[in-house]
């Protein structure tokens, strides 16, 4: 079921959205080679403590499947290669040249947050950052599409169409999601598909719309032996952006913007 949030609950969600967006606007000021992916996670479980917030993907389990073990982080840093889910840790060092997403939840007042963007570390090579770029213009297209009488798919139509324009690839594989008090709300919301086509979107429906694009052909991010990070099937970068928008009418709300 998709749900309409009433005017009370986008109130609640500004606030949740706000808090990820200050956590990710810290990383951003902080984030340089030479420091560990823990320590950006250290810095986010703080920021988002200190507004009385608790982290959203912290002991996160997908719902019936117990054989996952609990995300046992605040943040997913995933560098170059790594598409999502890279797990903060001490050993693992931010270098010159290297793409890093960050992607950080927060839940308050019993709603979420939940937003990425992708970081360049100093120098990177041309084509790694119009990836980037192209990548977060894929996420201003789909939101953009985001509005009452549209179909989900005019979303991920907009999106698709601009990275293959581009010569990247879409990770077929992972796909954004409705949220709310749940982190992951129906419904699937895909980076490829075809134009008007999908469920008609109404006004109040809250939507993480969140394009994971790579470099080279992977189509899919593929993970090995339990572990939660999953990267593109040819080692290629990808970077991902992500916004927590609410559907409106003429243009959506974004709730986590800076
Ligand atoms: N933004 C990601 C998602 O919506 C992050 C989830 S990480 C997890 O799936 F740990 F919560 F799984
Ligand atoms: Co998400």
């Amino acid at each position: 079921m998709i749900t309409i949030k009433s005017q009370r609950e986008v109130e609640l969600m500004r606030e949740s959205g706000a808090i990820v967006a200050a956590a990710l606007d810290m990383i951003g000021e902080e984030i340089c080679e030479g420091m560990t992916t823990l320590e950006l996670d250290t810095m986010a479980e703080a920021c988002i403590r200190d507004h009385d917030a608790v982290p959203s993907f912290l002991h996160y389990r997908p719902k019936g499947d117990l054989s996952v073990k609990p995300y046992p982080a605040t943040l997913c840093v995933s560098i170059n290669e790594e598409v999502v889910h890279g797990v903060p840790d001490k050993k693992r060092i931010i270098k010159e040249g290297d793409i890093v997403s960050v992607d950080c939840g927060a839940y308050k007042g019993g709603y979420h947050g939940d937003s990425a963007r992708t970081y360049i570390i100093g120098d990177v090579p041309q084509e790694v950052r119009k990836l980037v770029t192209v990548t977060r213009e894929c996420l201003e297209r789909g939101i953009a599409q985001a509005v009452e009488g549209n179909r989900l798919h005019d979303i991920s139509a907009a999106v698709e169409e601009h990275a293959r324009s581009n010569g990247f690839s879409v990770i077929e594989n992972m796909v954004g999601h409705g949220i709310g008090s749940e982190l992951h709300e129906e419904p699937a919301v895909p980076n490829y598909g075809r134009k008007n086509t999908g469920v008609k979107l109404r006004e109040g429906m809250a939507l993480a719309i969140e394009p994971m694009i790579a470099m080279g052909r992977s189509r899919n991010a593929v993970s090995k032996n339990g572990e939660w990070v999953a990267v593109t099937e040819d080692g290629k970068p990808s970077a991902h952006f992500e916004h927590t928008i609410i559907v409106r009418k003429g243009s959506a709300e974004i709730m986590t913007l800076s």
